[in-house]
């Protein structure tokens, strides 16, 4: 068996994103994963990713913060998986399709969130083409538990959760000023947790300055080059949560307009891979100038223009 070209580090193997993340790297035919298991985010525990060509953090924020810290003294390049550099200035925001390639010299990579990712990639090219208003858009996010992680939660019990849907941190979501920055455009967000294990779909109401059909157009040429995103011809139950799960793919589409004069725009993804496992491998693949594809589920071709077939497997 040929040699794997680069050694990647993993901390957080255990977490639900990590676990996730762990056995895409397993996979990839140029990356031989290894996990670092000490919580000493410091000089020894940096010690401990010797050999490494990237560090991957799949942590909570604090514990990334001071892992970063350690690392960069260390000279390694770092992808963060958490929130805490996603604002930082000079810092890497990894969703390829709208901010490219991370530069070859950069020792961070910030992996955004799951809710940027879907929000971003429904709303930046729209914003970008000038065929929304940047002013009132609100949006509306639905997703599963695992969005939370593996810690316990009261809200997350079977018996608060099953059969139920509920908002949670309205106002006060650390997405949002995520979402601002990286839209350059305030918007009301807010999240709802569904009795569901993993996957999301966002919708966008936005007020549009030309047809629904000239959004629907900035989409597909935005990501016409861009495999791993979907522009749906309409909205329906082709962009179930159920298509995504499993995949790196973004089902996007734009309704009618409404005589309120908004227009719901929608993206769904998995969170834990596009919103999280996947995204990082991406920008990894990006990173070392790979190609992007290595170690990926191949792009989804066909139009999902209803209900999933019973024969779809989910990992
Ligand atoms: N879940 C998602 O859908 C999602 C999506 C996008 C981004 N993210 C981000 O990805 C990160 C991980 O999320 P998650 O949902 O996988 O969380 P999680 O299930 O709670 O897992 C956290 C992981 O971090 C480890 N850990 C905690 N403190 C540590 C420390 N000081 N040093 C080393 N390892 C430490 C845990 O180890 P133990 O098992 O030993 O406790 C566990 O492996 C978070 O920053 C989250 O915001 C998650």
């Amino acid at each position: 068996m040929s040699k794997k070209q680069y050694r990647v580090a993993l901390i957080g193997h255990t977490g639900y994103a990590g676990q996730v993340l762990h056995a895409l790297l397993m996979h990839h035919p140029e990356v031989e994963p290894f996990v670092i298991t000490t919580r000493n985010a410091d000089a020894a525990g940096a010690r401990s990713c010797a050999g490494a060509d990237v560090v991957m953090l799949a942590t909570p924020s604090e514990a990334s913060r001071a892992w970063v810290s350690a690392l960069r003294d260390a000279g390694h390049k770092t992808i963060d998986l958490s929130d805490a550099h996603r604002q930082s200035d000079g810092v890497h925001y990894g969703l390829p399709e709208i901010f490219g390639a991370p530069a070859v010299g950069a020792d961070l990579i910030a992996n955004p969130g799951c809710y940027p990712t879907a929000s971003l990639l429904a709303l930046r090219p729209l914003l970008d083409a000038g065929c929304i208003e940047p002013e009132g858009i609100a949006i509306l996010g639905a997703s599963g538990t695992s969005g939370a992680g593996k810690s316990l939660r009261e809200d997350l019990h079977f018996s608060a959760l099953h059969d139920n849907v509920f908002p949670y941190k309205v106002g006060e979501h650390r997405h949002t000023p995520e979402i601002e920055r990286h839209l350059g455009a305030p918007v009301t967000f807010v999240p709802t947790l569904l009795p569901i294990v993993r996957g999301m779909l966002v919708t966008a109401f936005v007020r549009p300055t030309a047809p629904p059909d000239v959004l629907l157009d900035a989409l597909r040429s935005a990501y016409e080059p861009h495999h791993w995103v979907t522009v749906l011809p309409k909205p329906g139950s082709g962009l179930g949560v159920r298509h995504v799960v499993g995949t790196h793919q973004a089902l996007l589409a734009v309704g009618p307009i409404e005589r309120s004069g908004l227009v719901p725009v929608f993206a769904a993804i998995d969170n834990l891979l596009r919103g999280a496992a996947s995204l990082a491998v991406h920008n990894l693949n990006l990173w070392l100038s790979m190609p992007p594809e290595l170690g990926l589920p191949p792009p989804r071709l066909d139009l999902p223009d209803g209900p999933p077939p019973m024969t779809r497997m989910l990992p």
